[in-house]
């Protein structure tokens, strides 16, 4: 056997602040990455404290998604997609966050949209929380280290899940939710420059542990029918050298950094070494006496991760580094870079999906793949990028194995950015990801015009063969 099941989700994915542009229209509050400025490599992107006049805003405009979906969406059956993961703007639905009645325009725009995907012949699978913080929850409540956040979130998972019941199935809660670890100052709101800032960190990641849980759960009772998961950017490590303390030092790496967040999230409790951290930095975390049952019956569906690249641990300090998603390691002298620094292990998807799958045997869903690359576009708008395609193509060999060799459950595969975008960590449009190219630059010239890449070709056999032709 060397096809995947028929019901199997390929796809792509994309997230609405980098994809849709329209920042002002259709009564869309601020959110978080309006004011997220352009970086480059190596250079991370600034928040200023409003949209200042003569800065660049890449996500003001996006690739224009808002008013192009019709076209992307037209171009990603041609593909064969079974599914199309993007998220809903919070700022669309509920402009500052904190109102009791939605908006109404916002919530027709994502009537059109799943409605269009469904008419293709992709399920839509759903973020609720990608990195989409309204500015006045931000600034107004000091993000999520506030209880009150719940509430908010809740409210709008609770409009959400009643008006596109029976249109959206796949759904998960919080984007990589351990970048509230990694990332504080985007996925929390965590100002990183208070002397507190680790303590708030820590309490925002329980906040949105119990949000995720009481969602999970007010999904199932809206339509029993939904599939509710969890997201978790995955940080492989490897032990550098057979060296015993390298061996337990890529294993805490994993069990801090993707473990104890899945831990928690599948099986609805902290677990032991979670405590002990906690009380070992001296960390205070407010927990009502409630949230444990609630945490206990709002287990996830499923585990929807990231998987772009692994790293190397070591307790010896003076070795090579490496860049990676999010979280940076220790470099492995076995792997290929990316322009980008990250490094590029097929096999580490494999590795883990098994890891996964052995500590929990729930359906896995990677939502998160692929290769950030400069692409050269030619006199005919064509790329020829054989370097995406060898990249996935690897790793979809390596899925493949986890599936039919070593019988993990997938839902499906929704490789990153299929239609190229924003990239999140630099702001660039010059790190691609696509099948389809964008005519648009780091300084937001160009025409926005999509054209098919080689790779484009290449998915859609993929897809058309069950994945049996790479
Ligand atoms: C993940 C995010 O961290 O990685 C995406 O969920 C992001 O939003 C993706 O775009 C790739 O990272 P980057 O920085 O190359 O855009």
């Amino acid at each position: 056997m060397s096809q995947l099941s028929k019901d199997f989700l390929w796809g792509g994915a994309i997230a609405a602040n980098q994809a849709e542009g329209a920042y002002q229209e259709g009564g869309k509050g601020l959110s978080l990455m309006d004011i997220a400025t352009a970086g480059k490599k190596g250079v991370s992107r600034q928040f200023t404290k409003g949209v200042e006049k003569d800065v660049y805003y890449p996500n003001h405009e996006g690739i224009d998604f808002y008013h192009r979906y019709q076209e992307d969406l037209a171009l990603c059956e041609e593909m064969g997609f079974k599914c199309f993961r993007t998220s809903i703007a919070w700022t669309r639905i509920f402009p500052h966050g904190d109102e009791s009645e939605p908006n109404e325009e916002g919530l027709k725009f994502y009537d059109h949209l799943f409605d269009e995907m469904i008419k293709r012949g992709m399920q839509p699978v759903v973020t609720i929380s990608h990195y989409e913080m309204p500015l006045y929850l931000a600034q107004n409540y000091g993000g999520w280290a506030n209880r009150k956040l719940i509430d908010f979130y809740l409210n709008f998972c609770k409009i959400i899940f009643e008006r596109y019941k029976g249109k959206v199935k796949y759904w998960m809660t919080f984007n990589e939710i351990n970048s509230v670890i990694f990332m504080p100052e985007v996925a929390g709101v965590v100002d990183r420059s208070q002397a507190d800032f680790k303590q708030r960190s820590y309490q925002a990641a329980h906040h949105q542990f119990v949000a995720s849980a009481k969602a999970v759960q007010l999904g199932h009772q809206i339509d029993p029918e939904n599939k509710i998961g969890c997201m978790v950017l995955t940080l492989v490590k490897y032990p550098l050298v057979a060296k015993p303390e390298d061996v337990l030092l890529a294993e805490e790496k994993m069990r801090y950094g993707t473990f104890a967040f899945t831990d928690i999230q599948v099986r609805g409790h902290y677990p032991h070494y979670v405590k002990k951290l906690v009380e070992r930095q001296g960390i205070h975390v407010q927990i009502e006496p409630e949230d444990y049952e609630t945490m206990k019956n709002g287990c996830v569906d499923y585990i929807g991760f990231s998987y772009y690249s692994s790293s190397a641990a070591t307790t010896d300090e003076t070795v090579e580094k490496t860049g990676g998603n999010i979280v940076s390691g220790v470099k492995n002298p076995y792997l290929p870079t990316s322009e980008w620094g990250w490094q590029i292990d097929a096999k580490g998807l494999r590795y883990i999906l098994n890891r996964f799958y052995e500590r929990y045997e729930i359906p896995l869903f990677i939502v998160e793949n692929g290769l950030g690359a400069y692409d050269q576009v030619d006199e005919n708008d064509y790329v020829e990028d054989d370097y995406r395609i060898a990249y996935l193509k690897a790793h979809i060999e390596e899925m493949k194995n986890a599936i039919i060799e070593d019988g993990v459950d997938i839902i499906g595969y929704t490789p990153w950015g299929c239609i190229d975008l924003v990239s999140a960590g630099t702001g660039e449009m010059s790190k691609r990801y696509g099948f389809i190219y964008v005519d648009r630059d780091d300084l937001g010239n160009g025409t926005l015009k999509r054209s098919r890449k080689k790779s484009f070709d290449w998915y859609k056999q993929v897809i058309a063969s069950h994945g049996e032709n790479l």
